[in-house]
């Protein structure tokens, strides 16, 4: 995307200048600025508590905002509550315990529909289409499935609003090697039926691959953003970041380790 075409146009989601934090006086976002446009898989990086799911949370209303804007479509969403922004367009899919375990597929994708059961059968359509393997097996419990699975139902069940932007906090966390790689495919997927996605990841490697734009966190501030290839080239971010972090991927999948 170019700048002039970014410029004239609004962002689907912009988080503006940010602060945000849990505990008094402390803020864990110090002016963060973030932009997704219509189409956008961006990509979140940084190191661990850097701010990446806080980030996250402060856009889906469950972090005390201190400054700043969240805007969805030029329209400001700060402080929104959850359910409210769902009905927006936000989906969330969170880090950990994205499923209800005692609950079908079928069911936590209905879940996923609460506020709008008349267009089930058309959303599950489109879900089915992306997870063909969710459709096949809609009757089993999700407790049963395996974490690449899950992660599936959970981003199913944020698909179902048909969200305008959805926000994922590392889809391939706790997954081997092979699942991670099909995560990523499936992320990529999701984005070319029309998604906007802003994705969380702790492979910063694989996500700066797929992702067209990705920002850099560190300490709560987007320290570098540019497209995915200019990150996974930027001898400050590989110097700071990538570095290590990719040589221990790299060697990781050399030894080809085992698929959970
Ligand atoms: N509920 C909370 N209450 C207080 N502090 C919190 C809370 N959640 C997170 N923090 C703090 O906020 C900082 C950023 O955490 P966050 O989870 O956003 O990091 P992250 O970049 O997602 O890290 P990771 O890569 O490990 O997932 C950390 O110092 C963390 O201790
Ligand atoms: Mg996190």
């Amino acid at each position: 995307m170019t700048d002039t075409a970014t410029a004239t146009r609004t962002p689907v989601l912009r988080t503006d200048d940010l602060v945000a934090g849990y505990l008094p006086g402390v803020n864990i976002l110090n002016g963060c600025t973030v932009d997704a446009y219509q189409g956008d898989l961006i990509g979140i990086i940084g190191p661990n508590g850097a701010g990446k799911s806080t980030l996250l949370k402060a856009i889906f209303g469950q972090v005390k905002i201190r400054g700043g804007a969240v805007l969805l479509n030029g329209e400001d969403i700060t402080s929104l509550k959850a359910d409210k922004l769902v009905a927006k367009g936000v989906g969330m899919v969170p880090q950990n315990n994205n499923v209800f375990p005692s609950l079908s597929i079928e069911e936590n994708l209905q879940m996923g529909l609460f506020q709008r059961p008349k267009v089930f059968a058309e959303r599950f359509d489109f879900v089915s289409g992306l997870f063909p393997e969710l459709a096949k097996r809609r009757k089993q419990r999700a407790g049963s499935l395996s974490g690449g699975e899950r992660q599936m139902v959970a981003m199913g069940r944020a698909l179902m609003m048909d969200p305008s932007v959805l926000l994922l906090d590392e889809p391939s966390a706790g997954l081997s090697p092979v699942r991670q790689d099909e995560t990523f495919l499936r992320v990529a997927e999701i984005n070319r039926a029309g998604v906007t996605i802003i994705m969380v990841e702790q492979n910063a490697r694989r996500c700066l691959q797929i992702c067209h734009r990705a920002y850099v966190l560190d300490q709560g501030k987007d320290a570098y953003t540019g497209t995915g290839r200019e990150l996974l080239t930027d001898p400050r971010v590989i110097e700071l970041y990538l570095g290590t972090l990719a040589a221990d991927e790299d060697a990781k999948r050399d030894r080809k380790e085992p698929e959970a």
